[in-house]
């Protein structure tokens, strides 16, 4: 039987989940099907547990959803515990395991896509929402020279530094000195076409920005090219994040070079 796989959001329509999986299953031979499920806003879990009384055996979960489903699971992956949300749910026989493929997936589009291993690399990471705090601790494994948290709320960086500690640092934008090797945007404010306040001082020679939303061009991306930055948008992170859920469910690695080549040129 064809095993039933998912991703749960509100909204979900735009999801290119379902074709990154779908393209995965092709490529690797794997008889599975991968749906997109608009789950009310109050109504996670009942949607979740619907979909494993039909024989679901694994889901993705995105926005807003990923708190709700780091509170579902009933055995977390180390790396979701930290984090403190769940994108990646596995339907064992008596239990759901949750994990967080979303650092792993940044640090695999940094690795293997872009050319650039964050060890000994000084990073200044934007935000200290659920996206920062997803991606602080597959970064701190590759041993950066720094990793400093800056954030419009100062005290929210300060609370996640706290929380990591490992030599984490934390200021407001005013405050960002530099110059860094890797800017990584994970704030809200691309997606309102915002612009977080950063002096351009902030890159260094060969810096790389990189912003997690993916899509269209960003402010802060634009910002960073006036300034020679190199840059980079989330759809690598996006496939690389699906790809470790992949392996997680099936035990097999896909190949991610053509599935991002093509969802680019769509
Ligand atoms: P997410 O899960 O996407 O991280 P979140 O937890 O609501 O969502 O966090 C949003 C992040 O984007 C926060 O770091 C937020 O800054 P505050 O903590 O000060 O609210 C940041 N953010 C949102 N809009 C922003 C803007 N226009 N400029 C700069 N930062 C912004």
């Amino acid at each position: 039987m064809t095993d039933r796989y998912a991703v749960f959001g509100h909204p979900i329509a735009h999801s290119r989940s379902p074709l990154i999986h779908a393209a995965f299953a092709r490529q690797t031979g794997q008889d599975m099907r991968y749906e997109a499920i608009l789950a009310p806003l109050d109504g996670f879990a009942a949607s979740v547990a619907a979909f494993v009384a039909a024989g679901g055996r694994g889901a993705n979960v995105t926005v807003p959803f990923k708190e709700d489903a780091f509170r579902l699971a009933q055995r977390l992956a180390p790396r979701a515990e930290r984090a403190g949300a769940v994108n990646t749910l596995t339907f064992a026989a008596n239990e759901i395991l949750g994990d967080n493929t979303d650092g792993a997936g940044l640090v695999a589009d940094l690795t293997r896509n872009l050319g650039r291993e964050p060890a000994g690399q000084r990073i200044l990471l934007l935000g200290a929402g659920g996206a920062a705090r997803g991606v602080i601790e597959p970064l701190l494994d590759r041993q950066p020279a720094a990793l400093v948290i800056a954030n419009r709320t100062v005290a929210r960086a300060q609370e996640l530094a706290r929380l990591f500690g490992r030599g984490v640092a934390a200021c407001g934008f005013d405050a960002v000195d530099g110059p860094y090797d890797l800017v990584i945007n994970a704030t809200a404010a691309s997606l309102a076409g915002e612009l977080p306040p950063l002096s351009p001082a902030v890159f260094a020679a060969d810096a790389l920005a990189y912003d997690m939303m993916y899509g269209r061009d960003t402010p802060f991306l634009a910002f960073a090219r006036t300034h020679g930055a190199a840059t980079a948008d989330g759809l690598g992170m996006l496939v690389e994040q699906a790809a470790e859920a992949f392996q997680l469910w099936r035990g097999v690695r896909p190949d991610t070079a053509p599935v991002i080549a093509s969802l680019r040129a769509a």
